[in-house]
C-alpha cells in the first residue's frame, strides 16, 4: 500500500492509503492511550460504524455524534461536544478519531487541538474530498457567521487512514465534487493525473477500483509533498489554492448552499485557467484541454446569474488576500503553475465573463 509521510518542522506522520485500512486503527494509536472518542455523523456511523466498533471493546471508545453540515461547523457545536467528552470521561490520555467527511475531520481536529490544550487526533476521512484534501495538512477549524474557517488552528494528526472502500456509499454528486480536487492536483503538479482525467472519464466515473486508488494516492502525494515542504501557507502551499480564489467567492455569493465545494472549485478552476490564458501564461491548446476536461465531469450547477462585479467584490475579502493584493495561482502549462500578484482587474473580469457565458 502507498504510505506517504508528512514531515513538518516538529512532527511526522503517515498517510496510509489502502482498502480496509480503516479496520486497523489500533496500529496507528499511541502505545499507551486512554479512551477513544470517535467524532462522526449519523449517516457515516450507520453505513460504516461497524468497521470501528469491531476493533474495540465497548468501554474503550465513545461515539460523539454530530449533525454535520456547514451550519453546524461552529463553536457552539464544538463546546457541546467538548462537554460531552468531559462527561464521558475524557482526560489527557484520550484520543479523538475524526470519522467522516471534511466537516467532521475539520471539527474533530479542532476539538482535539483545544480539548485540555491538545489531544492527539487520528483522521479517517470518508468522502473523496476529505481523503485527498481536508484530512491531510493539519488545518482544522470552524466557521463564523462572518466567514468560513475563520477560527481554527494547525493540529497535525497521528495518522490519516485513507480507505477507498468507504467511498462505495458516497452519493454520486459528492464523488464528482471530490474528483475536481484530484483534477486540480493534475493541473498544478501531476500531468499524468490530468491525462487520466482527460482520457478515462468513464472508468473514473464508474469508480474502477485500481484507478480510484491510483488517483487518490497521486492526489494525497501532491498534498503531502506540498504540506511537508511548506506547512503554513507560504508560496508553495498556495498552489493548492488553484481555482480557490474565485471558487471561494462563488461559494460565498451562492451562500454555501447551491454548490458543493468541489463544484465551486470547478468553476473557479475554469476561470483561473481562462485568466492564465488571458495573461499570456497558458497556451490556447492547454487552456481548451483543461476547460474541456473540467466540464466533462459535470453537470456543475449553473452560476449564470452571478456577475463578475459581485465576485470581484468578494475577492478583496478573501482571507488569503495579502496587503490588499489578490494573489492568483495561474497555470503555465498542464502540471505547472505560478503565483501571480497584481493581476489587472479588467482581465479578471473578462476571465469570469468568458467562463460564465
Ligand atoms: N482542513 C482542510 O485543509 C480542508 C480542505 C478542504 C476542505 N475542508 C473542509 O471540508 C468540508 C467539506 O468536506 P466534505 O466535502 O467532505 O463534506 P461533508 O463533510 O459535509 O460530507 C459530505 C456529505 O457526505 C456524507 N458522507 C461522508 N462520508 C460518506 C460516505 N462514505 N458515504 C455516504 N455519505 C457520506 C456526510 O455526512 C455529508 O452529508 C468543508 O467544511 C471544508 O471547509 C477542509
Ligand atoms: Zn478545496
Amino acid at each position: 500500500m502507498p504510505v506517504f509521510e508528512v514531515k513538518t518542522s516538529h512532527c511526522s506522520y503517515p498517510n496510509a492509503i489502502e482498502r480496509g485500512v480503516s479496520g486497523r486503527v489500533r496500529d496507528y494509536l499511541p502505545q499507551r492511550h486512554g479512551k477513544i472518542f470517535v467524532l462522526t455523523t449519523d449517516d457515516v456511523w450507520r453505513l460504516h460504524g461497524e468497521v470501528i466498533q469491531n476493533q474495540f471493546q465497548p468501554g474503550d471508545f465513545e461515539v460523539l455524534r454530530f449533525e454535520g453540515g456547514e451550519n453546524n461547523k461552529r463553536m457552539a457545536s464544538l463546546e457541546r461536544l467538548a462537554e460531552e467528552m468531559s462527561e464521558k470521561g475524557a482526560d489527557r490520555t484520550s484520543v479523538v478519531v475524526g470519522f467522516g467527511g471534511g466537516i467532521v475531520t475539520d471539527m474533530g481536529g479542532f476539538l482535539a487541538a483545544i480539548f485540555m490544550r491538545g489531544l492527539p487526533v487520528l483522521q479517517i476521512p470518508t468522502t473523496l474530498l476529505a481523503q485527498v484534501d481536508a484530512a491531510t495538512g493539519g488545518k482544522t477549524g470552524v466557521n463564523l457567521r462572518s466567514g468560513k474557517n475563520l477560527i481554527g488552528s494547525f493540529h497535525q494528526p497521528l495518522a490519516v487512514l485513507i480507505d477507498p472502500d468507504l467511498l462505495s456509499t458516497l452519493p454520486e454528486r459528492e464523488y464528482r465534487a471530490g474528483l475536481f480536487e484530484i483534477l486540480k492536483c493534475g493541473i498544478i503538479r501531476d500531468p499524468d493525473v490530468f491525462w487520466e482525467f482527460s482520457r478515462r472519464k468513464d472508468d473514473i466515473l464508474a469508480k474502477k477500483p485500481e484507478l480510484v486508488d491510483t488517483l487518490v494516492a497521486a492526489a494525497v502525494r501532491v498534498k503531502v509533498d506540498v504540506v511537508s515542504a511548506d506547512e503554513k501557507e507560504g508560496d508553495l502551499r498556495r498552489i493548492l489554492n488553484y481555482g480557490h480564489t474565485i471558487g471561494h467567492a462563488i461559494e460565498a455569493e451562492t451562500e454555501y448552499t447551491r454548490l458543493l465545494h468541489g463544484e465551486a472549485i470547478a468553476w473557479g478552476m475554469m476561470a483561473a485557467t481562462e485568466l492564465s490564458f488571458l495573461t499570456g501564461l497558458l497556451g490556447e491548446e492547454d487552456r481548451n484541454e483543461i476547460e474541456r476536461t473540467i466540464r466533462s465531469y459535470g453537470p456543475i450547477p449553473s452560476i449564470a446569474d452571478l456577475t463578475p462585479e459581485s465576485l470581484i467584490g468578494r475577492l478583496a475579502k478573501d482571507k488569503k488576500t495579502l496587503g490588499g493584493k489578490v494573489h492568483f495561482v495561474l497555470a503555465t502549462g498542464i502540471g505547472a503553475v505560478r503565483i501571480v500578484s497584481g493581476v489587472d482587474t479588467s482581465q479578471v473580469k473578462q476571465a469570469i465573463l468568458n467562463t460564465l457565458r
